[in-house]
């Protein structure tokens, strides 16, 4: 007996399908500066160029415990971010996973494409299952397949993310090519690209420049959350690790200098402005000087979303309405994908 397809005669038909655009974010804790420079702010940019559509990951943050009483706020609380950074419900489509269940049905089909050999291989489980990989839940192990089915029930050709994801969507475009391949419909599914260009694609720990920026790291020192009020930020700023060094003239003589490095592109992607610029205005400074200008940036720029998130969640009705029509227009994009989808596999009914 095979376990594998027939493989198929001509080589990669390209997708023709119009471009769209995708991403989420797990409501599984507060959301930090890495989320906002990796993928939120890229989002209210990215709707006016091309169908945007973003949702609440809550399949996802079940695969680690939630507590059942909480999760509904955690989706609301990640709305309301995607609301007070910019994103337009009568422009972008906005939902929550769970409301359209066409993702976790194409998650089962993909379940049966992916192989174990591709899960094996994914970072993100081995980190998060830590020591203790047999406790892990099974959906956790599958994550990166539920994933796969976010994007491409959508059709969606273009993924931003932070840089951390970049092996989920090389997974993701393995499935694409694999279905199209088993099921003979060559350039059905899309190969999408993360968007992961920019300064801000892997914000790193405030108080260790090898870490990444994470809601689990036990110091809240670490981050700068999207709710953290002004003093807060100007504080976590102040008591960021760096060195006696003063800053250089060229990126290059940021190497070796990792929270240097870190607040500079910060600075930098906070400003929407290049690594080199930021360097031409600030070098032969020290941190003294350079930590100050970096807080009053920041507070500039996350103090007005913080004040938005409190006044949307205050008034939850407003994220509601709009999580509920998210999810008529998602579904009405998702369900004509998957029926298609139970055509090509032969599914009894399709
Ligand atoms: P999540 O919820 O962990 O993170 C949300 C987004 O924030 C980015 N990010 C960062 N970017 C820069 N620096 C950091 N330190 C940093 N930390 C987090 C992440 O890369 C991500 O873009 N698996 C996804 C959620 C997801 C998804 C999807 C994304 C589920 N399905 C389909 C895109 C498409 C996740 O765990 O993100």
């Amino acid at each position: 007996m095979t376990d594998q397809a027939p493989t198929p005669s001509e080589g990669p038909v390209p997708y023709s399908g119009p471009d769209r655009v995708l991403s989420g974010v797990q409501p599984s804790g507060d959301l930090h500066l890495g989320n906002y420079l990796g993928a939120l702010k890229k989002f209210a940019r990215l709707q006016h160029e091309i169908p945007t559509f973003i949702f609440v990951a809550d399949y996802h943050a079940i695969t680690v415990w939630q507590e059942p009483a909480k999760l509904k706020q955690q989706v609301r609380e990640i709305a309301a971010a995607y609301l007070a950074t910019g994103l337009d419900p009568k422009v972008a489509t906005i939902f929550a996973q769970s409301a359209v269940p066409e993702h976790a049905e194409l998650a089962w089909i993909f379940n049966c494409v992916a192989r174990l050999g591709w899960l094996d291989r994914m970072t993100q489980f081995k980190e998060k299952s830590g020591k203790h990989k047999e406790r892990s839940s099974v959906g956790l192990y599958t994550y990166p397949v539920l994933q796969a089915a976010d994007i491409l029930a959508y059709k969606a050709t273009k993924v931003p993310v932070g840089d951390d994801q970049k092996q989920h969507l090389e997974l993701t475009r393995d499935i694409a090519q694999k279905f199209n391949n088993d099921f003979a419909a060559p350039g059905f599914f899309p190969l999408p690209e993360p968007l992961t260009q920019g300064p801000g694609a892997r914000v790193m720990s405030l108080r260790d420049g090898a870490a990444k920026m994470s809601k689990s790291d036990p110091s809240d020192y670490s981050r700068i959350n999207l709710t953290d009020d002004a003093d807060a930020i100007a504080q976590k700023i102040r008591k960021a690790r760096t060195d006696a060094e003063p800053l250089p003239e060229t990126a290059e003589g940021l190497e070796g200098r990792a929270e240097a490095k870190n607040l500079v592109g910060i600075y930098a992607a906070l400003a929407g402005k290049a690594e080199a610029e930021v360097l031409a205005e600030y070098a032969g400074q020290g941190f003294g000087a350079f930590k100050p200008k970096l807080a009053d940036l920041a507070v500039a720029v996350m103090g007005p979303i913080g004040g938005e998130m409190r006044r949307l969640l205050s008034d939850p009705g407003e994220i509601d309405r709009v999580l509920t029509d998210g999810a008529a227009r998602a579904r009405a994009i998702a369900a004509p994908t998957l029926a298609e989808v139970k055509a090509l596999v032969g599914f009894w009914g399709a």
